[in-house]
């Protein structure tokens, strides 16, 4: 059965543009609460850890380098089959091949500069979320 909470992050990029308040609405308009929601900055040793498995990919260095160059928002978000449904709101990695509405069709700059991130199966939205909240901070 599909969970009910999924991981995002709101990537520096878009945060240091000034678009936190506009994803977030989109976010809620598209049906999910926040549960959980954190501004900081990763170190690039934090950002390769939450990355890892892409390691062995030509933009790894590039990526975590991005992810680690500002602050970021980290999101724990509810709705049902929110995996999925979380992946069709922010659309495509590529934002060349988003859907018109989606939030990367509207924020994204590149395949890296893509606005968000969101997880691509509850294992991995329960580690994500693992790694930057505790128990105590999920609502
Ligand atoms: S996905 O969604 O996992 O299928 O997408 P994928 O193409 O495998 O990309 C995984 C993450 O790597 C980022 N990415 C890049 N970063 C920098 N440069 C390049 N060229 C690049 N290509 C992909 C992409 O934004 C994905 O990050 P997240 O945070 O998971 O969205």
């Amino acid at each position: 059965m599909a969970g009910n909470r999924t991981f995002s992050m709101i990537k520096p990029h878009a945060v240091a543009d000034n678009h936190i308040g506009g994803i977030l609405k989109l976010m809620e308009e598209g049906g999910f609460r926040i549960v959980a929601m954190k501004k900081t900055q990763l170190s690039a040793q934090q950002a390769g850890k939450f990355y890892e498995v892409h390691s062995e990919r030509p933009f790894y260095g590039e990526l975590c380098e991005m992810m680690s160059a500002g602050p970021i928002v980290a999101l724990i978000l509810e709705k049902e089959n929110a995996v999925a449904d979380f992946r069709k709101l922010i659309g495509a990695t590529d934002p060349a091949e988003a859907e018109p509405g989606t939030i990367r069709s509207i924020y994204a700059k590149s395949k890296g500069e893509n606005a968000v991130h969101g997880s691509d199966s509850d294992e991995n939205a329960a580690i994500e979320s693992a790694f930057f909240f505790s128990g105590f901070e999920r609502y």
